[in-house]
């Protein structure tokens, strides 16, 4: 065992009082450092608080903090009798691996041998449907995207802070999968006022946004094959949703009314499920008329179907009075809704929810502990306060202030440079509105002609299952601010003007 001298001096170890770093953070660094690099070796004793605090010029407490924060981290020990040493065994040592990092990986892209993956039938129908969501879009004229500068970021960090002291520690485990109780509570007091839609806080599942939502709706009640009503144009992410789920979409047309209920009782009268966006049609933008919806739920009742209802930006409305959802008429529990943040506040947030009928609140509940066991706690919570004190609807008065102003901008601004022969439909609620193409003329290249120029405006026809009469474009306008839309809206109206 070699000889260890029994004290050192740690003459190249300074703090400098003018730093902005504190002063045991210093000498925490320092010793540490002196540690790693093997210039302290284990075994060596350190010198006493005392010795150290009057070699540098410090108090003997800022050299107890720090040594007592390596004590912590495992970097030196303290027996009594024998003082304060570097340890045998550094945190590091047993804290990292040691991979041999010259093992060559097997190839990867280009220079793979081709061998696709085996993948189960459902993952078939799951890799086959597009995907292009984290494709950076053109800001005009995404419709997913509403606008962020607008958002109070300094209001929800406080928030944040606040959640910290709020949530218990016992909460810090695996809390209930349904979601933050705070939070369900919150939207169970919201919803009625707000959307019409009677609930508890028990019919409230969290989910992350609306495609959680409707991907576990649709894993939970669909069988390979079931019939499902899917509105023809219609949400890509419920194609998805119901493909994964390897169901049969009967697409169904939708009018000036919403969706045409009778169409699809002639197309599919025994479907398990249909998929609606009563309040603004994704993407046409309609709002189902009440003759419409008491038709679909007196069908859903008559047939045990389950409907769908998915009420992703009705928050927005500029014109007429508020649509209560289809939730609020339904008296046989035939109806889930599904609601999302991702239009209100915004789609990094990841928070949707489901309001279930009684009999599927225990189902859902299992399948989503079973999934993925819950959505992340602490946004959950801030959340929850900001609904609770009125924020939300705070937040909501102002961006639809702001929302119609850009809207009614960029339908002027297309009005005046395209004449009437351009008509716009869609308008009344939501992010987004549909400019319609003279008959006969192609929107998908349109789009294309578009995009070449920066522009992101959808064609209407890549939301259809079935050619469309008419094409169009979709356009976003909430994520621009107004001097932006004015300029990106003439280029659009330059571009589209071609093809008249
Ligand atoms: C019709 C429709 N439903 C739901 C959503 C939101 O989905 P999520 O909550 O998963 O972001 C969108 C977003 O674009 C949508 O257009």
């Amino acid at each position: 065992m070699p000889k260890i001298a029994d004290y050192i001096t740690l003459n190249h170890i300074s703090v400098d009082p003018l730093a902005s770093l504190p002063l045991y953070r210093q000498l925490y660094e320092g010793l540490r450092r002196e540690i790693l690099t093997g210039t302290l070796k284990p075994g060596m004793r350190l010198p006493s608080t005392r010795a150290f605090a009057q070699q540098l010029s410090i108090s003997r407490n800022t050299v107890s903090i720090a040594y007592t924060q390596l004590l912590t981290e495992g970097y030196i020990e303290s027996k009594v009798g024998s003082g304060t040493r570097v340890t045998s065994t550094l945190p590091e040592d047993t804290l990292q691996v040691e991979a041999d990092l010259t093992i060559a990986l097997p190839p990867r892209g280009a220079d793979a041998p081709a061998r696709p993956p085996v993948l189960s039938e459902r993952g078939q129908a799951i890799a086959k449907i597009p995907y292009d969501w984290e494709r950076p879009r053109a800001a005009a004229f995404d419709s997913a995207m509403p606008s962020v500068d607008g958002f109070p970021i300094k209001e929800w960090e406080r928030l944040l802070h606040g959640a910290w002291r709020e949530i218990a520690s016992a909460d810090l485990g695996y809390y209930p999968a349904q979601g933050y109780r705070p939070l369900r509570e919150a939207l169970a007091d919201y919803l009625p006022t707000a959307r019409g839609v009677r609930c508890t806080a028990a019919h409230i599942l969290i989910t992350n946004g609306a495609q959680q939502a409707v991907t576990l709706t649709a894993n939970l009640l669909l069988n390979r094959g079931d019939p499902v009503w899917v509105e023809n144009p219609c949400y890509p992410g419920i194609r998805a949703a119901l493909s994964g789920a390897l169901a049969r979409r009967i697409p169904v047309p939708v009018d000036d009314e919403g969706l045409d209920v009778a169409a699809g009782m002639a197309l599919a009268p025994d479907a398990r499920l249909v998929y609606v966006s009563p309040s603004h049609q994704y993407p046409l933008g309609v709002t189902m008329s009440l003759t419409r919806r008491l038709q679909l739920l007196q069908w859903a009742d008559d047939n045990d179907a389950w409907i769908v209802e998915d009420d992703y930006d009705s928050e927005y409305r500029y014109s007429g009075y508020p649509v209560p959802a289809v939730q609020g008429l339904d008296q046989a529990g035939r109806v889930i809704y599904v609601g999302t943040f991702s239009k209100v506040l915004f789609p990094a947030l990841r928070i949707g929810y489901l309001v279930l009928p009684d009999a599927l609140v225990e189902p859902f509940h299992a399948a989503r502990a079973h999934a993925d066991r819950g959505t992340a706690l602490f946004e959950q919570a801030v959340l929850a306060r900001f609904i609770a004190n009125g924020q939300l609807a705070r937040h909501v008065r102002r961006m639809r202030t702001q929302y119609a102003v850009r809207q009614a901008l960029l339908v002027d601004v297309i009005a005046d440079e395209l004449g009437d022969q351009w008509p716009m439909s869609g308008t009344d609620a939501g992010l987004h509105f549909v400019l319609w193409l003279p008959v006969g003329v192609d929107d998908v290249a349109v789009s294309a002609a578009l995009q070449k120029e920066g522009i992101s405006a959808p064609a209407l026809s890549a939301f259809a299952l079935q050619p469309l009469a008419r094409g169009g474009l979709v356009l976003g306008f909430a994520a621009l601010s107004a001097d932006a839309l004015v300029v990106r809206a003439k280029k659009l109206c330059g571009v589209v003007g071609r093809f008249g």
